[in-house]
Order: C-alpha cells, then sequence, then structure tokens
C-alpha cells in the first residue's frame, strides 16, 4: 500500500490514459482503472504491479451506460485513498454534422461531457471538504477551433475546458487544484476512424503526457503541450477578460443604436 493518494483514471485502457497509469505508477501511486475492454485493463494493470509494485484496481465501465457511471461515482465518493481522478475517456464520431446520427452524438457529449461532470461533481465535495485533491481533465486544442469540422467533439472540448476554468476558481479557493489539458494531434487509437493518409503529423503520446505532467507539477491551470508560444494562450486570456470588462454596460453598443 502506497502513502500516496490513489489516482483514479478513466480510459486507461490504451493511448493517453494508459500513458498517465504507467506515469503515476511510476510516482509510486496505487491505481484505479477504468475503460470497457478488460483484457487490455487487466494486462496493464498486470504490467505496472509487476514494473511499480504499486496496487491497481480495475472498475470496468461504459461511462455512457447510467449504472455503469453511477458505479464509478460511487468508488470517487465513498473510497477516501482516491486523491487525484483523471477524466480522460473520450472518443469520436467520423462524418460531418449532417451525416453523423443523432444518436452517436448524444452519446458523445455523454462521454465527453456528461461524463467529467458527473465524476468531478461525485468527488469535488470529498476534496474540498479535506482542502486538497487534483482534477486533470483531458480536453483538445480543438476546444479552441468551432470552425475545424469537428462540430460536436469540438464543443464538448470546450466545455472540458470551461468547467475546468471555472472549477479552478471555485475548487481552489479550498485547495483543490484542476487542470486542463488541451493536446493537439497524438499518437493513439482515436485517430482510427481517420484513413492513414488524412492523419496530421502527430506527437508521441509519452512525450505529451510528459509535458502535461510538468504543468501539473507546476500547478498550471491550462496545459497546452503542443503550444510553442505560451504568449499566445496569454494573449488569448487576456482578450478573453477584457471583452468580459467591456459587457457591463446597461445601454446597447452604438453600433446597434438606430440610426437617426
Ligand atoms: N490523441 C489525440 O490526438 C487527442 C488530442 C486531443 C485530445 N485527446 C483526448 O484524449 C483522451 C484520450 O484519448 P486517446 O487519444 O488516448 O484515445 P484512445 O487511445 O482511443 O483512448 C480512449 C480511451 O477512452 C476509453 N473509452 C472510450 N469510450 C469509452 C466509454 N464509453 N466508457 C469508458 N471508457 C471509454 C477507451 O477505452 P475502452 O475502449 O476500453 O473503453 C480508451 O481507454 C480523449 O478524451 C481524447 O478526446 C486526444
Amino acid at each position: 500500500m502506497s502513502s500516496k493518494s490513489t489516482v483514479l483514471i478513466t480510459g486507461a485502457s490504451t493511448g493517453i490514459g494508459a500513458t498517465y497509469a504507467q506515469r503515476f505508477a511510476e510516482r509510486g501511486h496505487d491505481l484505479v482503472l477504468v475503460a470497457r475492454n478488460i483484457e487490455k485493463l487487466e494486462a496493464n494493470a498486470a504490467k505496472l504491479r509487476q514494473q511499480a509494485g504499486i496496487n491497481v484496481d480495475l472498475l470496468p465501465a461504459d461511462l455512457t451506460d447510467e449504472t455503469q457511471l453511477q458505479a464509478v461515482e460511487t468508488r470517487l465518493r465513498d473510497d477516501a485513498s482516491i486523491g487525484i481522478l483523471v477524466n480522460n475517456a473520450g472518443g469520436n464520431v467520423g462524418g460531418t454534422f449532417v451525416t453523423q446520427s443523432v444518436g452517436d452524438l448524444t452519446k458523445l457529449v455523454t462521454l465527453n461531457a456528461t461524463s467529467i461532470l458527473r465524476l468531478s461533481h461525485a468527488v469535488a465535495p470529498r476534496f474540498a471538504e479535506k482542502g486538497e485533491g487534483s482534477i486533470i481533465n483531458i480536453s483538445s486544442v480543438l476546444g479552441l477551433a468551432p470552425e475545424w469540422g469537428t462540430s460536436v467533439y469540438s464543443a464538448t472540448k470546450a466545455f472540458v475546458l470551461s468547467i475546468s476554468q471555472a472549477l479552478q476558481a471555485e475548487l481552489g479557493q479550498s485547495g483543490v487544484y484542476v487542470q486542463a489539458v488541451l493536446p493537439a494531434a497524438t499518437r493513439t487509437d482515436i485517430w482510427n476512424f481517420v484513413a492513414e493518409d488524412k492523419r496530421p503529423p502527430m506527437m508521441e503520446v509519452a512525450e505529451m503526457v510528459d509535458a502535461a505532467l510538468v504543468g501539473f507539477d507546476r500547478r498550471e491551470g491550462v496545459t497546452i503541450p503542443h503550444l510553442h508560444e505560451e504568449a499566445h494562450w496569454v494573449a488569448m486570456e487576456a482578450a478573453r477578460k477584457a471583452l468580459m470588462q467591456d459587457t457591463g454596460h446597461t445601454s446597447a453598443a452604438s453600433r446597434y443604436l438606430a440610426a437617426n
């Protein structure tokens, strides 16, 4: 049993989530791994137990299934050893807004957005009461790019960024740390639905997660591993805040006043 807090990671069977599991295991944390594919979870767990000598519990769950999502919420509420939640599970749907089925899109919103809200809400009261705990939410740079053609995926990732920043403001006052990670293209199975010759150049997943963990250790609110010029993010946040400051008026802007 480790003296460090246990880390619950969703989407820990492959890709970014499996890499977070590897890294937190190397740091000596016990793990609770969540995903649907039990065989892959078992294989990852066996390797991590053997390599790092930590405890790994498996909590197989489809986060779009209400009963299975509730089981993960219950674990987060009741297991006081869990001090870090990594909301990583996510997916995408091929096609365009008009060709994608509304059922697939609704499920995508449940997985990419609602499950993050639900799991964060399950754990936040306990973290806030204790005055410590961390939530890592995997968003995407596509959350900043609504016009790039991945409409609903981008919207879910904008939600993840927004809720992360909101929770930083709210829970940060109680000593809880919330990080939004916005990767750009990273080599994982999520790209399987895109033909190989249509995929962009990609960062290797280990490099992406290691960079995100540097941001985590620095307690950054928003970490964008692929972004080389940090000034771009700083300028965007400054512009957003300046815009909000300019919305406290009680009269309409002159450009909307009827011409005399
Ligand atoms: N790779 C990129 O370029 C990139 C860029 C920006 C953001 N992201 C985000 O990074 C996160 C991880 O994605 P990835 O790139 O590592 O892709 P991935 O290898 O496809 O991993 C997705 C993970 O989510 C799990 N998952 C999918 N549907 C699930 C469900 N219904 N219930 C529970 N778990 C489910 C998968 O496990 P099972 O299939 O076993 O359930 C898998 O472990 C996602 O949120 C994604 O949007 C990725």
